[in-house]
């Protein structure tokens, strides 16, 4: 059987690295044997791609070009890492997938929706996400807590954006998550970590139950 898709999307300081984690670890001591990725990146020639964009190389190449970029590195990532782990039964947790594009390139750097679906449809085809959370956190948190962990290191191309467009980022997410309820969860990331984890891994029980009561690994949270 084909394993199951899971992606994060939410934006700076979120926790999506964080609750991914956590969701691995409490998938994998069920049993369930799952593969932890990450975009921009995820596969060795994605790798290099997300250096380009992250280092702001080619943000004076203009908004289309980082689109393609982020796709050709999307490809890449799902060619070799996601298709491949899916086809062999295993589960995919990956932190940022095509929402991270639909919005910053396509809400806020107002790149045509037509050539990011277009892009959609080349790097990923059908394999689409079967469940995405999306952590929803208010941009003044999301900036303090990315701050936090960055330390004395200097933000990246996108980090270094004014609140108001990480507030615009939020917004996009959401009404993202508005048009798509079957494969988005919207999980509040303001409480404490156990309480975001928890209920994430409650949303994961009810949405993917089948999946999980096939692999006899619906336990009902006796695994904490
Ligand atoms: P990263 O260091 O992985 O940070 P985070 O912990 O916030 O995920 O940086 C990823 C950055 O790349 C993030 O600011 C969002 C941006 N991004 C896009 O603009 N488009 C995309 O398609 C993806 C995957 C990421």
């Amino acid at each position: 059987m084909r394993g199951k898709f899971i992606t994060f999307e939410g934006g700076e300081g979120s926790g999506k690295s964080t609750h991914a984690e956590a969701l691995a670890k409490r998938l994998t001591a069920r049993g369930i044997r799952v593969v932890r990725t990450r975009e921009p990146g995820g596969s060795p020639g994605a790798e290099i791609v997300r250096h380009i964009l992250l280092s702001g190389m080619a943000k004076p190449l203009g908004a289309e070009a980082e689109t393609i970029l982020f796709a050709a590195a999307r490809a890449d990532h799902v060619h070799a890492t996601i298709a491949p782990a899916l086809a062999a039964g295993q589960w995919v947790i990956c932190d940022r997938f095509i929402d991270s594009t639909r919005v910053y390139q396509g809400a806020l750097g107002k790149v045509d929706i037509k050539l990011i679906r277009g892009l959609e449809r080349v790097a990923v085809g059908d394999m689409m996400p079967d469940l995405t959370v999306l952590l929803d956190v208010p941009a003044d948190i999301g900036m303090a807590r990315a701050k936090l962990r960055r330390g004395v290191e200097a933000a990246d191309r996108f980090e270094a954006e004014a609140f108001e467009f990480h507030e615009a980022v939020r917004k996009a997410f959401l009404i993202l998550a508005e048009r798509e309820p079957d494969r988005f969860v919207v999980v509040d990331g303001r409480p404490a970590l156990d309480v975001v984890t928890e209920r994430t891994v409650q949303a994961v029980e009810r949405r993917l139950s089948t999946a999980l009561l096939a692999l006899g690994a619906l336990t009902g949270g006796e695994d904490r």
